[in-house]
């Protein structure tokens, strides 16, 4: 996460940071920080950095009592990833001369190569962020293209492997250059004035003329206008856009709700999730874990609601790749069965916000016992991080929707890669496998964004106002993707409320079966896997009863059509990481489901987003 804003143009910059700054606070409160320039260098004018930890507050008081005078400034709010959340890791970072200023959204892979060599050719580096090598890398340039900007960032950037959203400014030139890949970035278009920000709030106050920046494009901003161009210094033509979204819609980034944005949001918080941390290259997991992998005999996995179900995939995968005993438990159950605890058992607790009182009493009690915690959250600070020997952040960004859908597929991208780690660490993967399954993570984001295509999107929408009005529902899936199915009727019963069942579908004819009538919409998971053709026998059960099935399949798979009265193909993927591609589909049969019958979809009635109560 983080955020980004720049401005150029006539008003006071100070103030246009700090009123953009104000509504992307959502994105991280870390430390803030602006870069603003008093009139170019001919002019006398220079560049002055102020930058603070803490929230936003801490650096407008700071500013508001000593304030920087310039109409062009570019700032940033901090989500730390590399470094501590101090006043030096803060953004903007500065070349030594101070003339140059960088801020950065994102992740850079190859940071620890860059800052190696840059630093053997006498750069000094003041933070401990992987964001500082760009300022440096960036000056370099600048010196060898004979003082261009814009060819100096082109130029850096190539070099470059990650995540970025950046924004530069240099004392010498009355311009900003930006550039992206992954990390959102939106341009405002004023008359005399140009805006950038991370978000669309931050830039509607001052205009409705914005221009969406794609995945590698690079942008410069002057007075006077724009330059999009690509990372090869081609022209590219981008068209500004009519933002008419009041305050509200914006937040939501156009979409009628949370969910659907956080829905669609998956492929980018994937991509948060698993960057810096697996390496094709090498075949490592990287995970920055002070904990080591060989020292515990069993795992014990913690939990509830939808993280709950993240656990289960996560047992599926450690057992499998780790060969280490696994347990899930809820936690509000695991807290009250007095469990068997020891110093060589690893509790992983799961949580998007880190608040939920029955995991953080589990952990606590978990502790107690003598066990080692690691925490798989997504809320920065929470009370569990505070609590825990580690924690593995999903970084998947704020879920609003109560319904939990981008933080699940970011904890099951987090258990795959922590199943990896042990794996290896713990020698039971060949080298091939685990680079197989590597490349296979690594493919995740791409194939979420497949599974959002518009195509697919409709069909699940068809189905589901089909079958809106059903009375009960029931999900059934095997293996690693028996907790999909589980998810599935969490996901519509909480939504809709209608009345779902998930099973594993082995399970169905120790009981569910009897439920099974013409009446009944039974989804059943049967994309590729090991187990696919028990799962199509378990379809037969069902439509011998005369159940309605809607089988999700992989792309390709005609042969078992035949076995659905509705089909939903979706992109195929390695078994192991199906679950993550699979579960989207099921999201969005609830979301249909749910606003078809007109319910409060973000807000569900006797729900809450973090359940503190126990
Ligand atoms: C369901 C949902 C809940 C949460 C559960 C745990 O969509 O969101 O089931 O998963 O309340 O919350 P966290 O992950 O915050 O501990």
């Amino acid at each position: 996460m983080c955020g980004i804003v720049g401005y150029i143009g006539s008003r006071s910059a100070q103030q246009v940071l700090l009123s953009g700054l104000a509504k992307l606070e959502y994105r991280g409160y870390d430390s803030a920080g602006v870069a603003i320039m008093d009139g170019p260098a001919a002019l006398g004018g220079a560049i002055q950095v102020r930058k603070k930890a803490g929230k936003l507050a801490n650096l407008s008081g700071e500013l508001l009592a000593a304030p920087l005078t310039g109409t062009l400034g570019i700032g940033h709010t901090r989500w730390a990833t590399h470094g501590l959340p101090n006043d030096t890791n803060a953004h903007p970072h500065a070349t030594e001369d101070g003339r140059l200023v960088i801020i950065h959204n994102g992740i850079i892979e190859n940071y620890l190569t860059l800052k190696e060599g840059l630093t053997a050719r006498g750069h000094v580096f003041l933070s401990q962020t992987d964001s500082e090598v760009l300022a440096h890398l960036i000056e370099e340039k600048y010196d060898l293209v004979s003082g261009n900007l814009y060819e100096a960032v082109r130029q850096a950037l190539g070099e470059v492997r990650g995540a970025y959203g950046i924004v530069v400014t240099h004392q010498d030139h009355r311009e900003i250059v930006a550039a992206r890949t992954v990390s959102p970035l939106v341009m405002g278009v004023g008359e005399g004035e140009m805006f950038l920000a991370s978000d669309v709030p931050a830039l509607l106050p001052y205009t409705r003329q914005m221009v969406f920046l794609h995945d590698g494009d690079m942008v410069v901003l002057s007075d006077d206008g724009f330059r999009v161009t690509d990372l090869a210094g081609n022209s590219v033509a981008r068209t500004i856009e009519q933002i008419d979204w009041d305050a509200e819609a914006a937040e939501k980034g156009g979409y009628d709700t949370y969910m659907l944005k956080e829905i669609y949001e998956q492929p980018t918080a994937l991509t948060n999730t698993l960057i810096g941390r697996l390496h094709d290259d090498t075949g490592e997991v990287n995970l920055d874990i002070d904990l080591d992998p060989t020292s515990f005999k069993r795992i014990s996995i913690i939990a509830c609601g939808t993280a709950y179900y993240a656990g289960l995939v996560g047992e599926y995968l450690i057992e499998q790749l780790a060969r280490i005993p696994v347990e899930v438990d809820v936690a509000s159950e695991y807290r009250y069965r007095d469990p068997l605890v020891s110093k060589d058992t690893l509790a992983i607790v799961i949580s998007q916000s880190g608040e939920t009182i029955d995991t953080l009493e589990a952990l606590r009690e978990a502790k107690r016992g003598g066990a080692r915690t690691l925490g798989i959250i997504n809320a920065k600070g929470s009370s569990m991080t505070r609590e825990l020997d580690d924690t593995l952040y999903i970084h998947a960004g704020p879920e609003i929707g109560v319904a939990s859908t981008k933080a699940y597929t970011s904890m099951v991208g987090a258990m795959l890669m922590l199943a990896l780690w042990l794996a290896r660490a713990r020698g039971t993967l060949t080298q091939e496998a685990g680079k197989e399954l590597l490349h296979a993570a690594r493919a995740l984001p791409r194939l979420v964004e497949e599974a959002l295509e518009p195509a697919r999107v409709e069909r699940i929408k068809a189905v589901a106002e089909k079958y809106a009005h059903a009375r009960d529902y029931l999900f059934l899936g095997r293996g690693v993707n028996a907790p999909t199915a589980l998810e599935g009727a969490l996901k519509l019963k909480e939504i809709s409320y209608i009345h779902a069942e998930g099973y594993a579908a082995g399970e169905m004819k120790h009981g569910p079966i009897a439920l099974i009538d013409a009446s009944l919409p039974v989804v059943v998971v049967a994309t590729e896997s090991r187990l696919l053709e028990k799962t199509i026998s378990n379809v037969q059960e069902v439509r011998a009863r005369g159940g309605q099935v809607i089988l999700l399949l992989s792309d390709g798979d005609t042969e078992n059509a035949q076995h659905g009265e509705e089909v939903l193909y979706v992109p195929r993927a390695h078994e192991m990481v199906s679950p993550v591609v699979n579960v989207v589909a099921l999201q969005l049969l609830s979301y249909f489901t749910a606003s078809h019958l007109g319910k409060d979809v973000d807000k569900p009635r006797n729900l809450a987003k973090s359940v503190t109560v126990e």
